[in-house]
């Protein structure tokens, strides 16, 4: 059981479903609430329509962080970092999972289900779920990313 309840969204495309139901199940033993976005079947569907819903969810502090699945975990981040305040890594092995959380403090994670199998996915999603934020310099550098995501950041010419 979880210290505190945490409500986590999840999201996946065609490629990644049913990882992402393997999670949900895990999640749901653990005693996390789950917000789940689909997809629900093999039909095929674009991964950027899921990482937004997913990725506005954690935004909005309608849920407290948030686990993407596609075929890479590739597309699903890089469109959920589009999102301000979203910080989404692609872990595809538990020590970029840990490291995820420790120094880069991702409220988002993103697995990929042709690069990993569902066992090995629950593995990440588990060390992720379980280490804490260093906080510190890691928060400094945090920081400078957040700054650099306002809408007055200049954009450097060429
Ligand atoms: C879908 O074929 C695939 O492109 C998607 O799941 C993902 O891997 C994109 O990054």
């Amino acid at each position: 059981m979880v210290e505190k309840a945490r409500r986590i969204a999840l999201g996946a495309d065609h490629a990644g479903h049913q990882v992402k139901d393997r999670i949900k199940e895990l999640l749901q033993e653990k005693g996390y609430e789950v917000i789940d976005f689909g997809a629900h079947s093999e039909e095929s569907v674009d991964y950027p329509d899921y990482a937004k819903l997913v990725a506005h969810s954690v935004a909005q502090a309608e849920s407290d962080r948030g686990i993407l699945v596609c075929g890479t975990g590739l597309g699903m981040a890089i469109a959920a970092n589009k999102t301000q305040g979203i910080r989404a890594a692609t872990c595809n092995d538990t020590y970029t999972a840990r490291m995820a959380a420790e120094h880069t403090d991702a409220n988002v994670l993103c697995v990929g289900a042709r690069v990993v199998d569902a066992d090995h996915a629950l593995a990440i999603v588990q060390e992720w779920l379980k280490a804490k934020f260093g906080g510190g310099r890691h928060q400094r550098r945090i920081d400078k990313i957040t700054a650099s995501e306002r809408p007055t950041a200049v954009v450097p010419s060429k």
